[in-house]
């Protein structure tokens, strides 16, 4: 089984992402909560929950961003993924998402909701599908991207892996 990046966005009819990458919604609960029901910072109603597709290319990279609810990966095909978290307090961690369970990447992964997070694939000339989801369901409203200089003042100790792994 050997899938190229053009196969995986053609027939799974990927699109590009904003924070890198290229994905595609699968899932959409038809169930809302109102905001009323949600924690504080929530504006509006939300789906209950939503899942994506996501693919990464060893040309690009998942640069920092953020959303309010724990992200849910799930790893499904091709190279690791090296995915790095800073919480809000500003500890940094990360972690090899994949199949290769001996050597210690997880087929699922927890990132908490409030993190900045960004993911690389770990080898070169190589892809990764992976997915993605999350409970509410996504909303680019609760979706935050910072440009290096901000994230650098929020976290200045990290200042080589936040250069390294953002856009603009
Ligand atoms: N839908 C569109 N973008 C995203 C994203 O970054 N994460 C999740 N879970 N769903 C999305």
């Amino acid at each position: 089984m050997n899938y190229s990046i053009n196969d995986l966005i053609s027939i799974l009819d990927l699109k590009p992402h904003p924070e890198g990458g290229f994905f595609k919604e699968t899932y959409r609960s038809k169930g809302e909560i109102d905001e009323s029901s949600l924690e504080n910072g929530y504006e509006g109603k939300r789906n209950y929950s939503t899942c994506i597709y996501f693919l990464l290319t060893s040309e690009n990279f998942s640069a920092f961003h953020r959303i309010r609810q724990d992200e849910i990966w799930h790893f499904y095909y091709g190279s690791p993924i090296n995915l790095h978290i800073i919480s809000e307090s500003g500890r940094y961690i990360n972690h090899a998402i994949g199949i290769d369970i001996k050597k210690g990447e997880v087929p699922q992964f927890i990132v908490p909701g409030g993190s900045w997070f960004a993911a690389e694939v770990v080898n070169q000339n190589s892809h990764s599908l992976i997915g993605c989801t999350v409970s509410p369901g996504f909303s680019f409203e609760d979706f935050e991207l910072k440009s290096r200089d901000e994230l650098i003042s929020l976290f200045p100790d990290k200042k080589e892996i936040i250069s390294r792994l953002t856009h603009f």
